[in-house]
């Protein structure tokens, strides 16, 4: 079956874990916004560093680490061509999108937030973009500022533009909500910040993995991800900062390899990007990740997009014909990504979860890290099933299926 370039049934053979039954029947997963399935060539790329050349980076001479440096710092270069970074210095590994925010909250947000000040997020942020910034808000008594969303799921123009020219200090926001699925005009958004002298976090972890995302054309000051959402493993996550602005942020966490020069009362920090990375990587993840972005980039990413594209308009038609089910965000697939939240009647998503694992599917219940937004959809949770490279529109149809199925049952 060829999908616009992807050829879905060569990919499937590649994952393992897609041979599964679940409850005697075949593994359908359609929970990609909470972690990805891993490739083969991922679970060999760690296996092969563990069996052939395990050993510490950055310290040693010896062949093992001399490789073992090589392979970790080659993932680097393939993250600043993945994302167009313009130098190597701006890209750091951290554990996870969480991670990488709480590195800005903590080194940047405490050298640059005061008493007053605005930090200025969005109703659609899930909770790692949204509690950092609490924390520092309450230790600096700065104010938190949220930019409302509008019925179809959509951030509201005229507050974009009204609380920026309000110069708050800086505006974390996500690209893709993780719920809503929207797609969030980050370009447009930050052109409007800069002219305002406001610094913005992008959180990637719905994007980066979904679609080509270019830092460049963005100008994004940051961009925080994850592997794992993106067939790597998880534990590895991405934080995208310009030069200048890391250059002039004090260290996140101290220990080995972030230092150049450590004396019993004072020390010199390294050079970026290992200013931030310290203590012992996390050596195996991070070539697993390497072996997750060559994957990505032999389908290519706009490739991935037009598959999403092609499945989420079929699931969204084909789900739209089921009488009172209701579906969250942007109803035009140019606005949205893979990721479609639902809710049949008041049958609660955890029943409607429960109901489709009992054939073999993956969905995710509940409020998805994300309880402002649930509240202002006002709802206590939503159902969600989110897609990826080797899904198809078959399992979409055996989804529906089962979806009408429980509507009967339940007499909705
Ligand atoms: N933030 C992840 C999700 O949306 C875990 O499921």
């Amino acid at each position: 079956m060829k999908l616009k370039g992807i050829n879905v049934e060569a990919i499937r053979k590649d994952f393992p874990i897609l041979k599964r039954k679940i409850n005697g029947k075949s593994l359908i997963y359609f929970d990609n916004a909470a972690t990805s399935q891993k490739p083969r060539q991922v679970i060999n790329a760690i296996s092969k560093y563990y069996s052939l050349y395990n050993a510490n980076i950055h310290r040693t001479i010896h062949k093992l680490g001399v490789e073992a440096t090589e392979a970790y710092e080659n993932v680097r270069d393939k993250v600043v061509k993945f994302i167009n970074a313009k130098h190597r210095e701006e890209v750091l590994f951290v554990r996870n999108t969480t991670e990488a925010i709480n590195l800005v909250a903590y080194s940047w947000g405490r050298a640059n937030i005061s008493k007053g000040d605005t930090i200025l997020l969005t109703e659609m942020e899930h909770h790692s973009n949204i509690i950092p910034w609490q924390l520092l808000a309450k230790e600096k008594s700065a104010n938190l500022k949220y930019i409302g969303i509008t019925d179809d799921g959509f951030l509201k123009d005229d507050e974009i533009k009204e609380y920026l020219d309000n110069h708050p200090k800086i505006l974390a926001i996500t690209h893709v909500s993780n719920v809503l699925g929207t797609i969030n005009p980050i370009k447009e958004i930050v052109r409007y910040a800069h002219k305002n002298g406001v610094i913005v976090l992008v959180d990637g972890a719905q994007s980066v993995p979904h679609m080509p995302v270019n830092v460049q054309d963005l100008d994004c000051d940051f961009l925080a991800f994850s592997s794992h959402k993106m067939l790597g493993p998880t534990g590895v996550g991405i934080l995208y900062g310009k030069r200048e602005l890391l250059e002039n942020m004090e260290p996140f966490q101290g220990g080995g390899d972030m230092i150049k020069e450590v004396h019993l009362n004072y020390a010199k920090w390294n050079d970026l990007p290992w200013k931030f990375e310290a203590g012992t990587a996390n050596i195996a993840d991070v070539i697993g990740f390497g072996a997750a972005i060559d994957y990505l980039n032999k389908i290519g990413m706009e490739n991935v997009r037009a598959h999403e594209v092609d499945l989420t308009s079929y699931a969204l038609n084909k789900m739209s014909e089921i009488e009172n089910l209701k579906i969250y965000g942007p109803i035009d697939v140019n606005y949205r990504c893979g990721v479609i939240s639902f809710n049949i009647g008041n049958i609660h998503p955890h029943d409607v979860a429960t109901i489709l694992d009992s054939e073999g599917i993956a969905i995710r219940s509940g409020h998805h890290c994300a309880q402002p937004l649930m509240e202002r959809l006002n709802v206590p949770a939503v159902n969600r099933a989110s897609f990826y490279i080797y899904n198809t529109k078959e399992e979409i149809d055996i989804m529906v299926n089962v979806l009408k199925e429980i509507k009967e049952v339940f007499k909705i």
